[in-house]
């Protein structure tokens, strides 16, 4: 098929080269300006290696090169060219300093890649490749130089002028100007970056480190954001606090700013001192924030600040090496975030999280390791794959060696790489070395895309007390990797008794040792058996505990046994898990009756084990509230070979109406029980809220309007908003839904992220005229095109959160995502190619919903000018 673009370029790992010159130092001049902004950079260069004599730097094809100069003299136009993105200055000397004038305009980057404009203040972001956009340098992580950056810009409009590291200097230029000067004292690769002027207000604190430094703490926002800012601010200290506690890490400047700005592609980024934010993982109070807005915005500026360690100070040689920062620091932040509340809840909703989203890209046409082997586009390779399996894989690491190990090895990483940019492999020769382990067959992780999955089979032996399990493994098939060997992973087992304790046995034969949460068992072979012995009777086996490795499992465990783990385990992820591979067994059955027109049939077991969950409710609420969650329909529609779009929708709703109707004497009592009469934002608040809105969506399915009627005049913080929104949308009392709709519209409309809500409520419902609703929205006055969080709210809710409604048989919703994916391209290809991921699956769905699928990926491969973010993500899902 023609296309109009040259093909894009595929970029291998294998062909990496160290860089040919080293930049010592940059000097950045911005001149900031409505129309047209001029940046000078002065840098010295000094070169690496013999054999190659041009200097190659990389620029945006558009920016417009105004002078360059090598030692003060003008280069002559043979001696330097453009093509593409590169800029060569041939027969560069062994060092020199290039001066370098560009002109660039923020004011029309609507990629928001590079220096833009949001809210009428000019931001960066440069991860990954966007400091090419600013100016002309060697933009990959391996060049680390030190920055020094002068501002220049109008003063009443930009009173706050920030880059990184310190301010050396500030004052007035005349005519309205002013200008500030900032030095990092840490030498840093470009994409590290930061800038930002504009008119914002400040909420400060400090920071008194271990060793008794103070550390000024600043989070700009809006003025009238600022009230918003203060659990920032806190979560900041304890995330500080905790990394010392943990790991001995103390942060290394004297100041720490967060900027939150409105129009950002991703939720925030690390910039070296100068951490730019999406508001909504800053902006936090309970009118406009859920509770679990709480929880994301603790997690991200806990996220952001680890990467001072683990991205900053030790950096990506290459991006691919993406996940040694990300994998990493997503690790980090989830066992912060697990220290600070409920640890069993948080792995649960991590582990909800690899499998709605990272077990599909794995399964699916984008499938790549948690190190890449190639890209075309590197933005498209922020995915769920580096970040959260590369976490896992971290996490086995930390299990495999133990806390105290896992600490060893990350003391010898920053001793041996502080102030380097470094590979995964660097990573795992640390914790090797530290331990004297041998991770050889582990590294495996790094190199194989796929989800493992186990079979597993037990036997049990009377006669001689002998318990057998049999683990195979195998590897999946992803594109490019046909070969699979099997991987090193840890297993976690939990032997149970009949009166559910955990039974006392020894390992006879296989690798493994006792744990505290049970047995450690080795998995490395195709094919492992461990055998116990010394047990009195059979032990029913609780697999995979704590989700010890991300991976799928058949196991021969039946449906009773599934329910005694559900009421005895004491792991209590094991005791979620088993409940929920008993809901979607029932579901899945349910879909088939469905789809043959029977009887729909329960199961008085599961009925009895849920009432069992309730009655013990008060002691543990948010894990109860965890429990009756019902899977989605898209995970469930993951366990079938064909996705039964409308069946499983049907089965979902049926079961929530019979646990709701069988058990209703319980969800009214603990409606009432788990309801407070003061808001607070205690764990133990926020547990009570939690099942108190579970216990409204079952209420809901009993046909009681009544409930979500008052749940919403009455609620006094946006948890419980939401949660009767979301039950009204659905529900059938359209006067009750339009006036809350109306009420939460009037009462937020100046609240950007109140009002993303607002958007993505309405594209999540699951009735009939949804989509119409949503093409309805994107005309309204609110919704742009431009700004990444609205297009997330109602197109990303629509397309990747409504499988009922997306997945429509006529292919409607399809063609509104690809027209959409279209026109946003346009603007924001990096946005954009997030945006078309929910038609890539075309393969899991039936021959006329596939076709139509197919269709709208194969218009879109036929625009003109197409990025090649998209056209990379949406060629590979057409191989
Ligand atoms: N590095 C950022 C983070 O994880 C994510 C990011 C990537 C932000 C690219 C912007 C652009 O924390
Ligand atoms: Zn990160």
């Amino acid at each position: 098929m023609p296309l109009d673009h040259a093909q894009p370029q595929t970029i291998f790992l294998k062909d990496y080269e160290a860089p040919a010159f080293a930049v010592e130092s940059i000097a950045l001049c911005f001149d900031l300006r409505e129309k047209g902004t001029r940046v000078l950079s002065t840098m010295t260069v000094v070169r690496q290696s013999e054999n190659m004599p041009n200097l190659v730097l990389d620029g945006d094809p558009q920016m417009d090169l105004l002078s360059i100069k090598l030692d003060g003299t003008p280069l002559p136009a043979g001696r330097i060219s453009r093509a593409g993105e590169q800029l060569t200055i041939k027969d560069m000397p062994a060092s020199g300093v290039l001066e370098i004038e560009v002109e660039i305009e923020p004011q029309n980057n609507a990629r928001l890649e590079g220096l833009y404009k949001s809210g009428g203040n000019f931001c960066t972001q440069c991860e990954a490749q966007g400091f090419r956009n600013i100016t002309f340098f060697p933009d990959r992580p391996d060049v680390m130089t030190r920055f020094t950056v002068r501002i220049e810009a109008d003063k009443a409009a930009y009173p706050v002028l920030l880059s990184n590291g310190n301010r050396i200097e500030q004052g007035d230029l005349g005519a309205g100007r002013h200008f500030a000067v900032w030095e990092d004292p840490f030498k840093k690769p470009a994409y590290l970056f930061a800038l930002v002027a504009g008119d914002l207000g400040v909420l400060s604190d400090q920071f008194t480190t271990r060793s008794g430094r103070t550390v000024a703490l600043h989070i700009y926002a809006k003025a009238r954001d600022l009230p918003k800012c203060q659990h920032a601010m806190d979560s900041l200290k304890r995330a500080m606090r905790w990394d010392e506690e943990v790991y001995g890490l103390e942060y290394d400047l004297d100041i720490y700013n967060i900027v939150a700005v409105s129009d950002f592609n991703m939720g925030a980024m690390e910039n070296k001192s100068l951490n730019i934010f999406n508001t909504k993982y800053v902006l936090a109070d309970p009118q406009i924030a859920t509770d679990t807005d709480f929880d994301n915005v603790e997690g991200v500026i806990a996220h952001e600040y680890f990467h001072n360690w683990t991205g900053n100070r030790v950096t990506c040689r290459d991006w691919f090496q993406l996940s040694l920062k990300e994998g990493l620091t997503v690790f980090r932040d989830q066992e912060y975030s697990a220290d600070q509340a409920s640890r069993s809840i948080k792995r649960i909703h991590d582990v909800k999280t690899l499998r709605a989203f990272q077990f599909p890209e794995d399964a699916g046409p984008l499938a790549h390791p948690i190190r890449p082997d190639s890209y075309i586009e590197i933005n498209n390779f922020y995915t769920v794959t580096v970040y959260n399996k590369g976490a896992e894989v971290i996490r086995m690491m930390h299990r495999l060696l133990g806390v105290e190990g896992f600490r060893r090895g990350m003391d010898l990483y920053f001793q041996r790489h502080d102030g380097q940019a470094v590979t995964c492999d660097d990573f795992v020769a640390a914790m090797e070395d530290a331990n004297g382990a041998d991770l050889g067959q582990f590294r495996l992780w790094y190199a194989q895309a796929g989800t493992p999955e186990l079979t597993i089979e037990d036997h049990w032996e009377e006669s001689t007390g002998r318990y057998e399990l049999h683990i195979k493994q195998s590897v999946p098939q992803t594109p490019g990797q046909t070969e699979k060997a099997p991987m090193h992973m840890p297993f976690l087992l939990g032997l149970i008794g009949p009166n559910g304790q955990e039974m006392d046995a020894e390992l006879v034969a296989g690798e493994g040792t006792r744990h505290d949460a049970g047995w450690l068992l080795h998995i490395r072979q195709s094919d492992n058996r461990y055998q116990f012995s010394g047990l009195g009777s059979r032990p029913i086996p609780s697999l995979l505990r704590g989700f010890s490795a991300p991976v799928t499992i058949k196991a021969s465990l039946n449906r009773a046994d599934k329910l005694f783990l559900t009421a005895h385990d004491s792991d209590p992820f094991a005791r979620w898990e088993a409940c929920q591979d008993v809901m979607i067994e029932t579901l899945l059955d349910l879909v088939k009756a469905v789809d043959a027109g029977q009887p729909l049939d329960v199961g008085q077991d599961l009925i009895d084990a849920c009432e069992k969950i309730l009655e013990d409710a008060q002691s543990d609420p948010a894990f109860a509230a965890e429990l009756m969650t019902l899977p989605g329909e898209a995970y469930i529609g993951q366990m079938m070979d064909v996705v039964a779009v409308d069946a499983i929708h049907h089965a979902r709703i049926h079961l929530r109406h019979v646990l709701a109707h069988a058990l209703e004497s319980h969800w009214r009592r603990l409606y009432r029980e788990m309801t407070d009469t003061v808001f607070g934002l205690s764990p133990e608040q926020k547990s009570r809220r939690a099942l108190k809105n579970v216990a409204l969506i079952y209420l809901a399915a009993l046909g009681d309007n009544e409930t979500a009627r008052t749940h919403y005049a009455q609620s006094n913080n946006m948890t419980d908003r939401l949660a009767a929104l979301q039950v009204l949308v659905n529900g059938s009392d359209d006067a009750a839904r339009d006036a809350a709709f109306a009420d939460f519209y009037d009462r937020f409309e100046m609240e950007d992220l109140a009002i993303d809500k607002w958007f993505a409520l309405q594209a999540l419902s699951d009735k009939p005229d949804t989509l119409k609703t949503v093409r309805t929205l994107r005309n309204h006055s609110a919704f742009s095109l431009r700004n990444p969080n609205r297009l997330r709210a109602l197109v990303g809710s629509f397309a990747s959160g409504n499988q009922l409604r997306f997945h429509a048989v006529s292919g409607e919703g399809y063609a509104f995502l690809s027209d959409i994916v279209k026109h946003v391209d346009q603007l924001n290809p990096q946005t954009a190619a997030r945006l078309v991921l929910p038609l890539i699956r075309h393969e899991r769905y039936d021959p006329v919903r596939a076709g139509l699928m197919r269709k709208q990926l194969q218009a879109l491969l036929n625009v003109d000018g197409l990025s090649k973010d998209v056209y990379e993500i949406v060629s590979k899902s057409l191989m």
